[in-house]
């Protein structure tokens, strides 16, 4: 595997992403938390930094017990800091060394620019330049404005680039990642969604032996795929449960259960709509809406966890949590505003019931998002549930905005189930990201035949995105917009307006409330 040393930088991430697309295992960990240097490990990268290496706070590493372990790749902040500690000299750039650039010197000999073009078009984000290199450094490539576009320290296998080789506009980006993890490391590119599968049931096999697992389902990818791969591994002693709040899409529930049932998996529905309507019952504030379902939804968890517990023979306990918690929600993040090692703590359903002492297990706690689906469709889990949107924890409590009564959610889900229909129809769906109906605060006046009406407004929003954090409106084609809004005003009793959300993220969030 490959280590990825973080100092900070946003791409840092998208370099693990590109490493594992070459099918190499790789880990991020904190420059200021290393992790143990275990045997497995074959190469070390260097990320970038909104630090820059003049600064006295410049977070710092002890690179050269890595260096004589390693071959190292230090990108960017990397690069500068290797090139600084080894007797040459950073400074602040005097032109903009961001975006496009294209090289025009490449030294083919170099083995990480094997097969890179004479022109490659690469990518720039630094405001610091490296202005003199030691003398036992060489300049493998340049561009125009940048001389020291990438350098190798001779006689070893350490390597510097100023560039970002994983964002795509680095066109030979891959390539270059290749070079380094297959041909300098010499990592072989085994690690697929099947091996990972084999590898994964096994380990919980060994991990959970006889144990018995109870883990809470939301009918979305991440729960889906990590419950499936447990039941690979242990069969019925997995015991699934799956909460209807009253807030999911229409026929939701009964279509995730059965297709759960269908899988195999030992689940329970737990119907607990009347229960969550109460408990929300002239609740306006979001954050108090998201609270109460929180707590609700321990409660209903607690008491079928009991349940289950109740029905196994006596002397057999149920021992662990299991949990869909993907890599993104575990990755230690080095904090900009003070080099310290943060956990971020993720908002998976449900989490753990303090009394409930269980052992948690996280099968998917080294995948992000788009290997979880590689990985669940090498299980053979279904397209529909693999595709599907990203759903929040409380639904349409926060699509509905203000207070939330029975009614209302009926109302939204009528005309959410058009929208969503529609868009499945039309093939937008797998081009938005994600996709819902927001239930508007306001009635507004319309004319149906001769009668003039007061009443509700929904609003339809579509976004894209890569990871939620930032959103760009879809640009939805009128004529469908024009069709879903004929439909749910003409099929749904109580809305007489329909409108479009065109606002991206930031400042608007996704989600209303
Ligand atoms: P925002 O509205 O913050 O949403 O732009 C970003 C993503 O997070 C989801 N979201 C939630 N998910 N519990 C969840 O599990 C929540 O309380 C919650 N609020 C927002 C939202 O659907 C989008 O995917």
């Amino acid at each position: 595997k490959i280590i990825i040393l973080d100092f900070g930088s946003q791409y840092t991430q998208l370099i693990a992403r590109r490493v594992r697309e070459l099918n190499v295992y790789c880990e991020i960990h904190p420059y200021n938390h290393l992790p143990e240097f275990d045997t497995g490990v074959k190469g070390v990268i260097l990320s970038g930094s909104p630090y820059s290496v003049r600064q006295e706070e410049a977070p710092q590493i002890d690179f050269r017990s890595l260096q004589s372990r390693f071959p190292l790749l230090g990108v960017c902040y990397g690069a500068q800091y290797i090139a600084q500690h080894s007797g040459g000299e950073v400074v602040a750039s005097t032109i903009r060394e961001y975006g496009r650039a294209n090289l025009h010197y490449v030294n083919h000999a170099s083995a990480l620019l094997a097969d890179i073009p004479a022109a490659s078009q690469v990518w720039m984000s630094h405001g610091d330049t490296i202005a003199v290199i030691p003398s036992d450094f060489e300049v493998i490539a340049s561009t125009e404005s940048v001389k020291v576009a990438a350098y190798h320290v001779k006689g070893t296998q350490t390597y510097g680039i100023q560039f970002h080789p994983e964002v795509t506009h680095s066109t030979d980006g891959t390539t270059l990642l290749k070079n380094f993890v297959i041909d300098i490391c010499g990592c072989t590119p085994s690690w697929t969604a099947d091996a990972f599968v084999e590898t994964a049931v096994s380990t919980l096999k060994e991990k959970l032996g006889n144990d018995h697992v109870i883990m809470a389902l939301s009918g979305g990818v991440d729960s889906t795929v990590a419950a499936v791969l447990l039941h690979q591994a242990i069969g019925k002693n997995l015991h699934c449960i799956f909460v209807d709040h009253g807030l999911l899409r229409k026929d939701e529930y009964e279509q995730v259960l059965e297709s759960y049932r269908h899988m195999g998996l030992n689940i329970k529905g737990v119907n607990a709509k009347e229960r969550f309507y109460q408990k929300l019952s002239g609740v306006s504030e979001p954050e108090h809406k998201r609270k109460i379902i929180g707590a609700a939804f321990i409660d209903e968890f607690d008491t079928a966890a009991h349940a289950v517990q109740s029905e196994l023979p006596a002397g057999i306990e149920v021992k662990w949590l299991g949990q869909g918690t993907i890599y993104p929600d575990v990755i230690e993040s080095v904090s900009v505003n003070g080099p310290s090692a943060t956990i971020k703590s993720h908002h998976n359903v449900g989490g753990l019931p303090d009394f409930m002492k269980l052992k948690v297990v996280e099968p998917l706690n080294t995948l992000f998002k788009d290997e979880v689906r590689k990985v669940g469709k090498a299980l053979g889990v279904a397209p529909n549930i693999l595709g599907r949107h990203p759903f929040p924890g409380p639904g349409l409590a926060i699509r509905i905005l203000g207070e939330i009564t029975p009614e209302k959610v009926r109302i939204l889900q009528e005309a959410d189930d058009i929208y969503i229909r529609n868009l499945r129809e039309s093939g937008w769906y797998d081009r938005v990201w994600q996709a819902g109906t927001i239930f508007l605060p306001v009635q507004s006046v319309g004319v149906m035949g001769d009668e003039r009406t007061y009443e509700h407004v929904v609003a339809l929003r579509a976004v894209g995105s890569l990871d939620g954090m930032t959103a760009d409106w879809i640009h939805l084609p009128y004529e469908l917009l024009a069709k879903i809004s004929n439909e749910i005003i003409n099929h749904v009793k109580g809305i007489n307006r329909v409108v479009y959300d065109i606002s991206s993220k930031p400042p608007a969030t996704i989600e209303w409330e």
